[in-house]
């Protein structure tokens, strides 16, 4: 089983030709709203890869928050891990430019709510594959270590969005995941030995005994084990958004490894699902199926 315990917002999404500068005003193009948030967004894309999840996170007592479990719920994620509380329902503002990149500001609202011992609660089993991210307070993610660790679960982090003063946390994971910015970041603050990005998550993997997994966008993935070094293709695609492939990676990723599939072949599905992600609007309504996975791959 999933457990994703993380952040739940409704995107408000705007298109435009270009991003603008700070101070800058530009007319946008188009308006549309979309369930997401990392959590959220790792939730559906483990279920939609074939896994059984359950979603543990915060939602306000307000409109947003329908919209904001809407395709969790039509998804089968089991969603009794979320508390109502007395906050507005996470929000996430998007801008979206015609070459496919974006800017994002999150407000937390009733994110923030994901305390210890909402978590702490949680019934996690040995074998367990928990998904955890960066939109949560740390607390609540270190007693899922802790709780995890208790129980004999696996615990996988995504470092985004990146947080200077989560260094900390990355050893306690037995995955982490991490993209090539958010990776060279924490690698200055651990003072990661090593000159080339290989030499340096090769560092870690060994200095922890756990594994990195580093994305590198079209670039595909790379990842370090104390024993082995990985490298994945992406699949070719011109992007048209990549809101959510980095979530999308997460969850096939974690749903790969419920299913008990080898760390190589559970990257490489995450990466074609990640590459699929980028051919539609949305983070959630982008996150492909388990069968457009299996054809993309064997077109590859
Ligand atoms: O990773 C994409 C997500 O980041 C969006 O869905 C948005 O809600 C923000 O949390």
């Amino acid at each position: 089983m999933i457990v994703v315990v993380g952040s739940i917002n409704l995107d408000l999404i705007v298109t435009m030709d270009r991003l603008p500068a700070p101070g800058e005003t530009v007319s946008g193009k188009t308006f549309s709203t979309a369930p997401g948030g990392k959590g959220a967004n790792q939730a559906l894309a483990a279920a939609r890869a074939g896994a059984k999840v359950r979603m543990v996170g915060a939602v306000g007592r307000d409109a947003f928050a329908g919209e904001a479990l809407a395709l969790l719920k039509a998804g089968g994620v089991d969603l009794s891990g979320v508390a109502e509380v007395h906050a507005a329902t996470g929000i996430a503002s998007i801008y979206v430019s015609g070459d496919g990149e974006n800017m994002i500001a999150v407000a937390p609202g009733a994110n923030a709510a994901v305390t210890k011992p909402a978590v702490a609660a949680q019934p996690f089993k040995a074998g367990d594959h928990i998904l955890l991210q960066h939109e949560i307070p740390f607390v609540a993610n270190e007693a899922v270590f802790e709780a995890a660790r208790g129980a004999g679960a696996v615990t996988v982090l995504n470092t985004a969005p990146y947080r200077a003063d989560a260094a900390h946390l990355l050893e306690k994971a037995d995955y982490v995941v991490a993209n090539e910015t958010e990776f060279d970041l924490f690698a200055d603050a651990l003072s990661l030995g090593g000159t080339t990005r290989e030499d340096r998550m090769r560092a870690f993997a060994v200095g922890t005994g756990r594994a990195i997994i580093v994305t590198l966008g079209g670039d595909g993935v790379l990842a370090a084990t104390p024993s082995d070094f990985l490298k994945v293709g992406a699949l070719k695609i011109t992007p048209v958004d990549t809101v959510g492939a980095g979530d999308t990676f997460c969850g096939y990723f974690g749903a790969a490894l419920d299913a008990g599939l080898p760390l190589q072949e559970a990257l490489r599905r995450a990466a074609a699902a990640g590459s699929l992600a980028c051919l539609k609007p949305g983070a959630q309504p982008a996150i492909p199926l388990a069968a457009d996975v299996d054809a993309a791959l064997a077109k590859a």
